[in-house]
C-alpha cells in the first residue's frame, strides 16, 4: 500500500561526491540503522561499488546481517552491549571500536580464543561527552592497548572521535574537537601505536572541514543525499521517495469533522482521500494540520490528526480516486514535500524522518 522507493543511482552519486571530497581519505559508508531507513545491505553495495572502502554500524546484528548478506567489507561496529561476547562478530572479521580497558580485555580474550587477531579502534572523547574515552583515560587504554597488541591478541588498526558540530566552520567548539584529537593521536602514537585508519569526518566535516580528513571519512546522512549543512549545497541527491496508494475517497459537506477528536472540520465542501500512511509508517503524529502530501501534482494538506496507520488528505476538488498514488516525500523535482520539509514541520531532523519510515513501508530499488 505504501512503498519507499529508493534510488540507488543517488547513493551512487552520493558516495562520489563525498569520495571526490574526501581527496586521498578512504571513505567509511555508515549503514546503521538499517541503512537510515534505506536498507543497509542495498546501500552497501552501491557505496561499495562507487569509492566507499568500508562499512560503520552500531549493533552486533547490523554486523552479522551485512555478512550474511554475503557484504564481506572492512567493517567497524562502535556499539554494543556491555555483556557482549564479540565471539560472533570477530569470526565474521568485524572491527571493533573500544574505549574501555575492560572492553579491550574482553576484545582480546574473545579473540585469543577464537585463535585470531581483532582489529580494534580506538575511540577517543574531543568534546562530544558521549561515547569515547576521555583525555583523562587515554593513557592507560593505550597503554593497555599496547601490552594486548604485543600479546598477539588485537591489532589497533584505528583511531577515532566523533564531532559534536561541523556546520560552522569557524566554530571554536569545532576548532577545539580537532585540536583534542591531534593530542589523542599524538599521545597514541607516543605509546608506539600505529593505526592506519584515523578518522574523525562526518558528512559535514568530509565536505567542508579539510583538517577533518584524516586517512579515512565517516559520512553517513549525506550518503543518503541530504545536504549536511544547511547553509550550502554540495549537489547530493536525495535517493528516498515514500508514496503511497489513496484507499478511498469521500465528498464531504462543510462542518463535517475529521479523525480522532474533531479536531479539524472542514469549512466548504471538498473530497477527502484516506490514505495509508500513519506514525507506524513514519508520519510524524505531531505533524496533523501543517504537512502535505502530493496529489496529483498539487499539494494538498493532512487534516485532522495523524493515526497509526492513515492520514486523511483534503483533496479539495481533484479528481483523486481509489488506487491513485499519492507522495509522502521525495527529492522535491515534481513538487513533492522533501525530508527537510518533514523534519521542519515536525521539529526534528532529517536522520529522524528517514529513519522513522516504518518497516511495513515496501522498499523497492530503483538500479543505478
Ligand atoms: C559515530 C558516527 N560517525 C559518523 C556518523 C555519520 O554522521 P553524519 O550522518 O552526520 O554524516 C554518525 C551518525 O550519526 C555517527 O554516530
Amino acid at each position: 500500500m505504501a512503498q519507499a522507493i529508493i534510488d540507488l543511482g543517488a547513493v551512487a552519486h552520493n558516495v562520489r561526491v563525498l569520495s571526490r571530497a574526501a581527496g586521498a581519505a578512504g571513505v567509511m559508508a555508515v549503514v546503521k540503522a538499517d541503512g537510515f531507513g534505506h536498507g543497509a545491505a542495498e546501500v552497501a553495495r552501491t557505496a561499495l561499488r562507487h569509492g566507499a572502502t568500508r562499512l560503520g554500524v552500531t549493533s552486533p546484528d547490523e554486523a552479522l546481517a551485512l555478512r550474511a548478506a554475503g557484504i564481506d567489507a572492512p567493517m567497524l561496529l562502535w556499539l554494543y552491549p556491555p555483556d557482549e561476547s564479540f565471539a560472533d562478530v570477530l569470526a565474521a572479521g568485524v572491527e571493533v571500536a573500544a574505549s574501555r580497558v575492560e572492553a579491550l580485555e574482553e576484545v582480546a580474550a574473545a579473540a585469543n580464543a577464537l585463535g585470531v587477531v581483532a582489529g580494534v579502534h580506538l575511540e577517543a572523547d574531543t568534546g562530544l561527552s558521549r561515547g569515547g574515552a576521555p583525555a583523562g583515560d587515554w593513557p592507560d587504554l593505550v597503554d593497555a592497548a599496547r601490552r594486548l597488541e604485543k600479546s598477539g591478541t588485537i591489532e589497533v588498526t584505528g583511531l577515532w572521535s566523533h564531532l559534536a558540530s561541523a556546520e560552522d566552520v569557524d566554530s571554536d567548539g569545532l576548532r577545539r574537537q580537532l585540536d583534542a584529537f591531534g593530542a589523542f593521536r599524538r599521545a597514541a602514537l607516543n605509546a608506539g601505536l600505529e593505526p592506519r585508519h584515523v578518522h574523525l569526518a562526518n558528512s559535514a566535516a568530509t565536505l567542508q572541514v579539510p583538517a577533518a580528513r584524516h586517512t579515512l571519512v565517516r559520512p553517513g546522512i549525506g550518503v543518503y543525499g541530504v545536504e549536511p549543512v544547511p547553509s550550502r549545497s554540495f549537489g547530493l541527491r536525495p535517493a528516498m521517495t515514500v508514496t503511497a496508494r489513496v484507499l478511498r475517497t469521500m465528498r464531504v459537506p462543510a462542518g463535517t469533522g475529521v479523525s480522532y477528536g474533531w479536531d479539524h472540520v472542514i469549512d466548504r465542501e471538498t473530497t477527502l482521500a484516506q490514505i495509508p500512511l500513519g506514525f507506524a509508517d513514519g508520519i510524524p503524529r505531531s505533524t496533523g494540520g501543517r504537512a502535505c502530501l502530493l496529489a496529483h501534482g498539487v499539494r494538498r494538506p493532512v487534516v485532522g490528526r495523524v493515526t497509526m496507520d492513515q492520514v486523511v488528505l483534503d483533496v479539495g476538488d481533484l479528481p483523486v480516486t481509489a488506487g491513485d498514488t499519492v507522495v509522502m516525500l521525495g527529492p522535491g523535482d515534481a513538487g513533492e514535500p522533501t525530508v527537510e520539509e518533514w523534519a521542519g514541520w515536525a521539529g526534528t531532523n532529517p536522520h529522524e524522518i528517514l529513519t522513522g519510515i516504518g518497516a511495513r513501508v515496501h522498499r523497492t530499488y530503483v538500479p543505478e
